[in-house]
């Protein structure tokens, strides 16, 4: 995810003191690495290394930064691990120009391949960003002596996400800023202009707030701001600037009143970016399961989930023989089955849970090949694996997973995909169709939430006060039901089981009364009929039926006491990314309407650390 900070005084006022207080307002975005620079007397000065903000200013003194104008910048490793090298600010080789930069450049290899090859430029860290500098620097160099002309010329060969701050030393009063998909907002004080990422960095300062929007470019002064679109520089854009009235709690929660309910809103951005992961790094995964003699997925809580859902698919999909084992139960249950033509599939948001560690730890001694799928860089279970992939959520604060287990079923999906074509498994229409659906998951995600908060907010409080759910789905979504029900017992403490529902009639039906709420993932797929049946078992025992389902899904809305409505068309095999955010929200509500923090539950840690 990564914060950035820009801010422009009037002279002579020190700016580093200003930019590592508002710094340290993003932390929540990113604490792997962090680094300033400042511009004095036609110099650039830069101060960075791995570590977190008060950590590496306790080393390097970052308000000994000299200068009234300067960039700032708290990392969470994407391309290139935590180390100093790869913390922003990045500059051009000449050290003219400096930039932070929150985003991922998905063409930066081929980019810089072309910086080195045709302009001889040396680069010196992994990191993508380090492309920016460089690319503006040759457009310089080309005789367009103009910032701006230069960065827009070098925005035209960048494809991915980017906020931007660039310092250039011939212009010692202006900060230049570039947006793209990756969040930037300015605040306006008096005789300074702030930069960030989110409004809590500068809050403090100011309440005047302007919000950047996709595509636009702006040159920031002390004392005035100007916008432009990217693509047309002639014309600038005037906007008001808004007063925003947050609190400080409030303003780092980005206005929500938890991080869970934040982290909800983040998942389509987290989504966008982890489908923008290069194919090249899913490459060691295909050929490895591809060989393999026996597979197994390990994971623990939610990441299990993600382990089964994408069982189901890879069956389904790319018929690769799999065998997902909770991480506390591998080593009895499958330990005996490891040897050297295994491959472990380890899934863990955070890298670091100690059974998943423990598993994988077993399966290398006895020779296993292990794969890992976490979303921090540069964590435990990343340094035993032969290859990883990062999905890109940004931190989680909230202790249930909520953006992490969607990005976890993104990047499984393309797995299989990848898998599945490899195999010559799905024609290139299928192929086709799939990939596209994928792509416009973020969108869906966008709608359910936007149209269907407040509906569920509702249902939410009506049943806050029972004691006991079942979840209960078919076929993939009856893992959709497990997290339901796991994401529901974790935050509100109401009991909540989950059950595949034709297993239903083996026991779990015999709780069943009057007013029993039972919540159906019921999707129009193959298991429909079924499902229904099962509905009506339920109904005739007198339950509460809450169904998550299609909008115009007629079939199950006549039959259903209160309904969540999911956009129609999903393919079968992505329907858990899409039917699981009601439910992540469902539980939300319900434990604010019971009184409880959702971001802090009771005996959960977001990270669990022991056997
Ligand atoms: C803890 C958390 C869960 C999480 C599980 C696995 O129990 O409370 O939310 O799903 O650990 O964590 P991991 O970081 O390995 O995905």
């Amino acid at each position: 995810m990564c914060g950035i900070v820009a801010i422009v005084l009037k002279e002579q006022t020190p700016v580093a003191p200003i930019l590592k207080d508002c710094l340290q307002r993003l932390e929540y975005r990113g604490y792997d690495s962090v680094g300033m620079s400042t511009l004095y007397k036609g110099s650039i000065y830069t101060k960075k290394d791995k570590g977190k903000i008060a950590e590496v200013d306790a080393k390097l003194h970052f308000d000994e930064l000299p200068g009234n104008i300067g960039i700032a910048h708290t990392r969470w490793a994407t391309h290139g691990g935590a180390t100093k090298v790869n913390a922003h600010p990045h500059q051009s080789s000449s050290n003219n120009i400096s930039v932070v930069h929150n985003g991922i450049i998905e063409n930066y290899l081929d980019l810089r391949q072309e910086l080195e090859e045709e302009y001889d430029h040396t680069f010196i860290s992994e990191c993508d960003t380090e492309v920016i500098p460089h690319l503006i620097e040759i457009n310089l160099q080309n005789g367009k002596n103009q910032l701006e002309k230069a960065v827009k010329k070098a925005l035209k060969k960048i494809r991915g996400s980017y906020a931007l701050a660039i310092l250039y030393k011939n212009n010692p009063n202006q900060i230049i800023l570039a947006k793209k998909e990756s969040p930037l907002v300015i605040g306006l004080g008096t005789n300074a202009v702030y930069a960030a990422s989110d409004i809590p960095a500068f809050l403090p300062l100011t309440n005047r707030v302007i919000i950047l929007e996709d595509g636009e470019f702006a040159v920031l002064n002390y004392n005035n701001v100007k916008i432009y679109k990217t693509e047309n520089h002639d014309t600038i854009i005037s906007r008001n600037p808004q007063i925003i009235d947050w609190n400080s709690e409030m303003a780092k929660k980005g206005g929500m009143p938890h991080f869970m309910l934040k982290e909800i809103h983040e998942q389509p951005k987290a989504i966008s970016n982890t489908l923008r992961i290069n194919n090249f790094k899913y490459s060691p995964f295909i050929k490895l399961l591809n060989d393999a003699k026996n597979i197994f997925i390990t994971a623990a809580g939610t990441s299990f989930h993600a382990g089964l859902a994408s069982s189901y698919t890879f069956n389904k999909i790319s018929k690769l023989d799999n065998n997902p084992i909770i991480s506390s139960e591998f080593i009895d249950n499958v330990g005996g089955m490891i040897d050297e033509e295994s491959v472990v599939l380890a899934i863990s948001q955070s890298g670091e849970t100690m059974d998943t560690l423990n598993a994988i730890n077993y399966a290398k001694k006895k020779g296993a090949k292990i794969l890992s799928i976490t979303n921090v860089m540069g964590s435990s279970i990343i340094r035993m694996s032969d290859h990883e992939i990062i999905t890109q959520a940004g931190p989680e604060i909230g202790v249930a997973a909520t953006k992490t287990f969607l990005v976890q079923l993104i990047c499984l999906s393309q797995l299989s995909l990848y898998l599945a074509e490899m195999r010559g498994l799905l024609n290139s229409a299928e192929i086709k169709f799939l990939k596209q659906n994928l792509m416009n998951m973020p969108r869906i995600i966008e709608k359910i939430i936007a149209n269907q908060e407040d509906n569920i907010k509702n249902i939410a409080q009506h049943f806050a006060n029972k004691s006991n759910f079942l979840y209960l789905g078919r076929g993939i979504n009856s893992i959709t039901a497990a997290e339901g029900a796991l994401k529901l017992k974790e935050i509100s403490y109401i009991h909540a089981e989950s059950y595949p529902a034709g297993e239903c009639k083996h026991g779990p039906i015999a709780l069943i009364e009057k007013d029993f709420p039972v919540v159906f993932i019921a999707p129009p797929d193959d298991t429909q009929s079924l499902l229904i049946s099962n509905i009506m078992e339920m109904k005739a025992r007198n339950a509460k039926i809450i169904t998550v389902s299609e909008e115009n899904d007629n079939k199950i809305h006549r039959i259903s006491d209160a309904k969540f409505i999911i956009p129609s068309k999903i393919p079968d095999i992505f329907t858990p990314i899409a039917y699981i955010v009601p439910l992540q929200i469902f539980a939300y509500f319900s434990a604010v309407f019971r009184g409880y923090d959702p971001d802090k539950p009771r005996n959960l840690a977001k990270t669990v650390t022991v056997l």
